[in-house]
């Protein structure tokens, strides 16, 4: 075995203090993702979805990552075969770990872009709607996260490493939303052992070879140990 393939997802960060999305209190049991994560909400209230991302970033920004962040760094520096680490989240724990190469299907909070020209830059720690694009001058200033009914970033480079994983790690996702839902399948479909680390079974439980339950900050570290012996 040397493809390791790992999927994150937002119950890595929880105990960093990020919060979830499904969980009871998590974030879409408080605000409708309809206004606040789809091209549709934002044009209807740019001003809104803004003010959401400007305080979802600030939170962001004072996160510190744990114990699970910082034994999959671990993992990549000390594995002597490849670890391709995707991440659904768009936090930077994972590269405050020491993380390198981390793809960010959906996207980051560290930077803003022009929904006009598709530029990107540092995201300022206030956005607002008329803010003019540095490259193009219009005002078409967005988070840089993909928002349902958007197509994840990187799909292609995702694509070719499930496919030629020889394990495959899926870790704080509820396994609800696809494609991340649906990679444990393609990693199995082409040859991968699979396995769950999360707090409780998710929703594609039964795509899993193996799973392991509990808090990130300690099922994950506990997990890298016994792999790198
Ligand atoms: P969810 O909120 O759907 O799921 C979080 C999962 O983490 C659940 O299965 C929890 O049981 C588990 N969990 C909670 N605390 C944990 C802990 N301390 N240790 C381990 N596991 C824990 O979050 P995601 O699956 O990441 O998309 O959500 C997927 C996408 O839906 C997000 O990327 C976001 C959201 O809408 C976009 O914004 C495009």
């Amino acid at each position: 075995m040397r493809q390791i393939v790992i999927l994150t997802g937002a119950g890595i960060s929880a105990e960093s203090g990020l919060g979830t999305f499904r969980d009871v209190g998590g974030l879409w049991s408080r605000y409708d993702w309809r206004d606040l994560a789809t091209p549709e909400g934002f044009a209807r209230d740019p001003g809104f979805v803004l003010a959401f991302y400007n305080w979802r970033r600030e939170r962001v920004r004072a996160a510190r990552p744990n114990p699970a962040h910082e034994a999959l760094a671990r993992l990549q520096r000390d594995w002597p075969g490849g670890v391709t680490l995707i991440t659904q989240n768009v936090d930077d724990l994972h590269e405050q770990a020491g993380s390198t190469g981390v793809v960010h299907m959906h996207g980051t909070h560290l930077t803003a872009l022009c929904a006009a020209c598709g530029h990107r830059w540092p995201a300022p720690e206030v956005m607002a709607a008329p803010d003019p694009c540095p490259a193009c001058a219009r005002p078409a200033t967005r988070p840089d996260v993909v928002w349902f009914g958007e197509t994840p970033y990187h799909m292609e480079r995702i694509g070719a490493a499930l496919s030629s994983a020889d394990l495959f790690v899926s870790i704080g996702t509820s396994g609800t939303v696809y494609p991340a839902a649906g990679f444990a399948a393609l990693a199995r479909k082409a040859g991968a052992r699979t396995l769950e680390l999360n707090l409780e079974p998710s929703e594609n439980a039964d795509l899993f070879d193996e799973a392991r339950h509990g808090p990130a900050s300690t099922i994950v570290p506990g997990w890298v140990a016994a792999l790198l012996g």
